[in-house]
């Protein structure tokens, strides 16, 4: 069961939601997808809840384009720091697997490769269960998650520098995947400038298109489109990808 605590412990930019946003700041794919998505199926929504938000960088571009937001986050130290970043936004502590909010929203989210640390059937069925008892009818789930295994090669250790305007390291990573749990690990290393040195170990689910639907369906949620570069949604079907946005739409 993955815990607050192991996550934290697990990775450096947990540890640093700063350097988290820093790193992932021109990263405006996802709420760009979410945006078209919400555009073509449902123009008329107003409120938005994301499960596993992290520091509330999509959620507050969404806040900024008007939409009523509200962010669940397992991690407290993440809330605090996405609390202290956008303090009109509402944001809470919670477990996607259980929490039950006295609120249904028109849009769920759950980006950013969130789901993926549902590690166990178990854990993904709660997850789904937890997205329909917090769906408007005709809501709209959008997912981004691992659909495939990494290639044999991303087990090879790959080394790579990140220089901002303050983190300087050298990151060398390496994925390893688990065929009878499912899961790919990563590990990261990183050497700072500074001399510090970091280990990350992040393990992620993976579950097939295929395995996507069936939750979805179990859970209530039509599939809508699949698809993995949101610049080519209408254009690309590329089933080679190894991960993808998942609109779905509520109709229990
Ligand atoms: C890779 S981050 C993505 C955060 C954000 N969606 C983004 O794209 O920047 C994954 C987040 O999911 C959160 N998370 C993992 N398991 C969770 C759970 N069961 N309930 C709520 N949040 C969870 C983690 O704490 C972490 O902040």
């Amino acid at each position: 069961m993955t815990r607050p605590g192991d996550l934290r412990s697990r990775s450096l930019l947990y540890r640093n939601p700063s350097w988290y946003d820093e790193l992932l700041s021109g990263a405006t794919a996802p709420v760009e997808a979410v945006q078209a998505l919400v555009a073509d199926y449902r123009p008329d929504a107003r409120t938005v809840l994301e499960f596993g938000c992290g520091t509330g960088r999509d959620l507050a571009h969404l806040a900024a384009a008007g939409f009523e937001c509200i962010g669940i986050e397992l991690q407290p130290e993440m809330v605090d720091y996405a609390r202290h970043q956008h303090p009109g936004l509402t944001v809470e502590v919670g477990d996607m697997r259980s929490i039950r909010l006295s609120v249904t929203a028109d849009i769920l989210l759950c980006l950013g490769n969130s789901l993926a640390y549902n590690h166990t059937d178990r854990d993904m069925h709660e997850a789904f269960a937890t997205f329909a008892a917090h769906a408007q009818p005709n809501a709209l789930l959008v997912l981004f998650t691992p659909v495939a295994p990494p290639p044999p090669e991303a087990a090879n250790l790959a080394v790579s520098r990140v220089d901002t305007d303050t983190i300087h390291a050298e990151v060398t990573t390496r994925v390893v995947w688990d065929d009878q749990t499912q899961t790919t690990t990563m590990y990261r290393d990183w050497v700072l400038d500074n001399g510090e040195h970091h280990t990350d170990v992040i393990q992620r689910r993976i579950l097939t298109r295929e395995q996507l639907t069936t939750h979805l369906t179990r859970a209530g949620f039509e599939l809508l489109e699949q698809f993995a570069d949101p610049g080519q949604r209408h254009t690309n079907d590329d089933r080679r990808a190894r991960s993808a946005f998942t609109a779905a739409r509520y109709c229990a």
